[in-house]
């Protein structure tokens, strides 16, 4: 029988560095999930290192745990980024297209993309995604895929996704210090959307807003491509914060307040209600109205909603995306967060949980698990060959353009250190 693959995905969040270990067998659809570590994090803020040591400390105990369960080893990983430093810009390439008889072959939509790619970059940024998203051959228009088609003149529009290139080098440098080899990086809600959202609702218009603990960060589709991705500097995290100030709690205290406690909506709150301090902390008294709570909790969510509708505003799409929105991280477990995004957002919304596994499902039947989840189906994107669920094109040409994982790895670490 043919060894079985073993993938592993990083999620590197501001509040919890989750690693997953999942094992890819032939013949199975899904990937079957045998390993999973959560720490919470240290070293990193809003999505960016700011303590290689202590990130290092936390990414090995989040990877021992899983390699624990898992009864193997990781050294290699899929690994997302966050930060709010990321900036977008359109970008095209042409090409003469290299055979005589003009059949377009792998080497050429690499060149095309490559054209693309070749964009002036600020001193500060690097680029972290090249996404394709149409092709023209000669006329011939909105071509998902040229391969094997015939012309001479190849043209691509893509879009570019860059990161702050010193974020992108102490990640490299964390987990090159942690033993792991970074098979790719992927963009926070570029990954979570791969396990939450499903090939239909990105064909009909869809947004994903991931509330994690320092960022909130969302990603657009429509027609199956990528429109919009923003990572904003605001989480559930500062609910808590907010929470604590209210009370005059300390932020632990504050923390089981929302987890207990906690409402997106105050309206259906009984203003009699109340909680008592003292069962989080024998140094808590005094009790505080759960009613008051939820308009805490309320305010904060409205506005980190608020600005994923202006990031929607801004792409004209505002109130236009017909499957709505999708909310992951640990924010959508809020209680009646679904409820208050559709006043929001005017969308409908639900919450997403990963799919496309087998195996530990119950550990990570939960939307703070999308991004990741979604690390462990990107790396199907990227290893060719036979796929499993959901192979969608968005990223497929990327691996063309990068060569092999292994290639890519060896070009971000050549570049990024010493
Ligand atoms: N059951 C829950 N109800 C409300 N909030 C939750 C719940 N579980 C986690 N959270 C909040 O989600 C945030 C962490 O989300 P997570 O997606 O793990 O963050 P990150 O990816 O940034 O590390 C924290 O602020 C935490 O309080
Ligand atoms: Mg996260």
């Amino acid at each position: 029988m043919a060894k079985n693959n073993i993938i592993t995905g990083i999620d590197i969040g501001s509040s919890n560095i989750r690693t997953l270990v999942a094992h890819q067998i032939r013949g199975e659809e899904n990937l079957r999930i045998v390993g999973v570590g959560v720490v919470t994090s240290a070293g990193i803020r809003r999505g960016i290192i700011v303590d290689i040591e202590e990130a290092i400390k936390a990414i090995n105990e989040s990877v021992e745990l899983a390699e624990r369960m898992a009864g193997s080893a990781v050294n290699r990983a899929f690994v997302s980024i966050g930060g709010n430093e990321i900036s977008l810009e359109n970008s095209k390439g042409v090409v003469a297209v290299g055979r005589a008889d003009g059949e377009v072959e792998e080497n050429d939509i690499n060149r095309v993309i490559a054209e693309a790619q070749a964009i002036a970059l600020p001193m500060n940024k690097d680029i972290l995604h090249i996404i394709p998203k149409k092709y023209r051959l000669d006329d011939q228009d909105n071509i998902k895929n040229p391969l094997g088609m015939r012309g001479v003149r190849l043209e691509v529009e893509a879009l570019v996704v860059e990161s702050s290139a010193s974020h992108m080098k102490n990640l490299t440098k964390a987990f090159y210090q942690a033993g792991i080899e970074i098979e790719d990086i992927a963009l926070e809600p570029l990954a979570s959307a791969k396990s939450v959202l499903t090939k239909k609702q990105k064909e009909l218009g869809v947004v994903l807003i991931n509330i994690g603990g320092g960022t909130t960060s969302l990603a657009v589709f429509e027609e199956g491509e990528i429109l919009h991705t923003a990572i904003l500097p605001i989480g559930a995290g500062h609910i808590t914060n907010d929470v604590a100030i209210g009370l005059r709690t300390s932020i632990e205290v504050a923390e089981k307040v929302k987890l207990e406690y906690g409402s997106a909506l105050c309206r259906d709150i009984n203003r009699k209600e109340e909680i008592d301090l003292s069962q989080f902390d024998s140094q808590e008294y005094g009790y505080v109205s759960r009613h008051h709570v939820a308009e805490i909790i309320e305010a904060r969510l409205r506005e980190i909603l608020e600005m994923a509708q202006s990031e929607l505003q801004k792409i004209g799409k505002a109130g236009l995306l017909p499957a709505g929105g999708v909310l992951a991280g640990g924010g959508a477990k809020l209680p009646f967060v679904s409820e208050l995004a559709k006043d929001v957002l005017g969308l409908p919304i639900q919450v997403g949980f990963p799919q496309g596994f087998s195996g530990v499902l119950d550990k990570v039947d939960d939307p703070a698990f999308a991004t990741a989840a979604g690390l462990l189906l990107w790396s199907q994107d990227h290893q060719g060959g036979s796929s499993i669920s959901g192979n969608d094109a968005i990223f497929a040409p990327i691996i063309r353009t990068t060569g092999s994982a292994v290639g890519k790895v060896r070009k971000w670490v050549g570049k990024f250190l010493p």
